[in-house]
């Protein structure tokens, strides 16, 4: 069609033109402490196709980055560079670097060279901080002949002084675990196998050293300040896994299960599976390599498989979520039942950005007739962030017919009928965000894109006078929402498109009862990069 492109999103990573898939090759480069994320790229078109790269980006703060175009190339027009990660060789166990080269920077990349002969898994390695790669002259480091045997994530096991990698063996449901002195000959270990949703495959499995944070307070910042150590006192193991298609709600999700890993053989502590993130758009979730101070930081592709080669932009497709930090944390919605929940928190707040306007309104008693508005639209450009949190005089809600519901729309400055709608109902302790009153024909014409998505919500602490408190954290970069409960307990990622020149910028604040919700603090900022 001709329509044109929504806006890029500015502080989310965005090819400038062309197709983009997973974040691979995730890293920090302590020597010129600059961040690298590389992501499964197809430059000649808006869909996913062969050849496929490995495209490359840049960052000093997280938030903003630099494209570098292509990194990693396929042998061949028919074949892929598929998914994979990076490590850093400090102590050249590969002997594939010189003493010329930084220790901070024998970057080694170990992805999957997809073919129609097989799934292949290489290595390549770079001498120039990561923007040009040599390929290891005896490739496949992997080959167990098979077509459905991809995406290796590696990390050093400081335990038993060994590289580990795990991939998925897709269609088989196995998580496959191998380990190598060297990173280029790699021995069997052990198969976490058909746990969790299995879906049509599993994809993009990765297994990270997640710490637990013993906290009652509620700042949202506060993660830096545990890690004077240089690693944390206490910590659980964590498989992620990516599922396409066969998600719960829908297409592609990433799930996790908690366990132990002795270098060999990972243990899931028990038969449960959760979603790292609630949304429809959250997938192929990779963590950074030597990130600083034992912190897990990770990225995920914002979309999903359902739906990503159709979504209404025409130069390029996809972006990043937010980069998060990842920690475990006791999250007890009833004492009693205090179980260890991945929490994921935006790394979004403590950078750079300015604000271009703010708007704060601390305690506001609503009622049914009448609503706040709250606009923050002058020279709107769609980079907002706000914080909402209530309180639910619970008592008032005695018949149960009324649904009591805290309704927050978010409108279009040019063209209001476009608009998110999201809020919390009260008799159904969720959470609601319905994107289908955004570019309403894609929306309708697109049996898949799924206009509603929820979220059980339980109380983030009790007011003095013992009434439950809610917060909810979002971000919103042109197309993408990010949602973040109470402290990010759990999140809830979307993309919604407007008419092109249409952003988010007026917030109104509204309720269908008389005496039920009180705004404890509302924050909305516009921000610039
Ligand atoms: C996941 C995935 C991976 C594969 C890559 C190909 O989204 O299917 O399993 O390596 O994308 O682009």
């Amino acid at each position: 069609s001709a329509m044109a492109d929504p806006g890029k999103p500015l502080a989310h990573l965005t090819p400038n033109v062309g197709w983009m898939n997973d974040p691979n090759g995730l890293f920090f480069d302590n020597e010129t402490s600059m961040w690298h994320a590389y992501y499964q790229y197809n430059p000649n078109d808006n869909i996913w196709g062969l050849p496929l790269y490995w495209g490359h980006a840049s960052s000093e703060d997280l938030v903003t980055w630099n494209d570098h175009g292509i990194a990693l190339e396929p042998e061949n027009d028919e074949s892929g560079a598929f998914s994979g990660s990076i490590v850093i060789d400090f102590n050249n166990t590969s002997g594939l670097f010189d003493n010329t080269c930084l220790p901070g920077q024998r970057i080694v990349a170990l992805y999957t060279e997809h073919s129609e002969a097989g799934e292949r898994q290489y290595a390549a390695y770079s001498l120039d901080g990561g923007y040009t790669f040599n390929y290891y002259k005896h490739n496949p480091v992997l080959d167990i002949n098979s077509t459905q045997f991809r995406d290796p994530k590696v990390f050093w096991h400081e335990e038993t002084e060994r590289w580990v990698m795990t991939l998925a063996l897709s269609q088989e449901y196995k998580i496959q675990i191998y380990t190598s002195k060297n990173l280029t000959s790699w021995e069997f270990q052990s198969n976490f196998s058909h746990h969790g949703v299995l879906g049509y495959q599993y994809e993009c499995p990765g297994l990270s050293k997640i710490p637990i944070v013993h906290t009652t307070s509620s700042n949202l910042t506060q993660s830096a300040g545990l890690t004077t150590n240089n690693g944390f006192a206490d910590y659980k193991w964590v498989m992620f896994l990516s599922i396409n298609p066969g998600a719960p709600h829908g297409g592609s999700y990433n799930e996790y299960f908690i366990g132990d890993f002795d270098g060999k053989r990972f243990t899931a502590q028990d038969a449960a599976t959760r979603a790292v993130d609630c949304g429809k758009d959250f997938y192929a979730m990779q963590t950074f390599s030597n990130a600083p101070n034992g912190e897990v930081l990770a990225m995920a592709w914002a979309s999903n498989w359902d739906y990503s080669g159709y979504v209404p932009t025409r130069d390029w497709r996809s972006s990043m979520t937010v980069v998060r930090n990842l920690t475990l944390r006791y999250y007890s919605p009833n004492p009693e039942t205090s179980e260890l929940t991945l929490y994921n928190q935006p790394v979004f707040k403590s950078s750079g950005l300015n604000t271009k306007q703010r708007l704060i309104k601390k305690s506001l008693k609503l009622n049914s007739n009448e609503s706040a508005i709250f606009n923050v639209a002058d020279g709107a450009h769609g980079l907002l962030e706000f914080t909402l949190e209530w309180k639910v005089n619970s008592s008032a809600v005695t018949t149960g017919h009324d649904m009591a519901d805290l309704s927050l729309k978010i409108k279009g400055v040019e063209d209001d009928s476009e608009y998110l709608r999201l809020g919390y109902v009260v008799s159904a302790a969720a959470f609601f965000l319905d994107r289908g009153n955004s570019r309403v024909n894609f929306v309708h014409a697109n049996p898949f894109f799924g206009n509603k998505v929820s979220k059980n919500l339980e109380p983030y602490e009790s007011a003095e006078d013992g009434l439950p408190i809610y917060n909810v954290q979002g971000l919103i970069d042109r197309n993408l929402i990010e949602l973040f409960f109470n402290d990010g307990s759990s999140s809830s990622t979307n993309l919604f498109f407007l008419s092109s020149e249409n952003y988010l910028g007026e917030f109104e604040v509204s309720t269908g009862v008389d005496n039920v919700f009180t705004i404890l603090n509302f924050d909305v900022q516009q921000l610039s990069v």
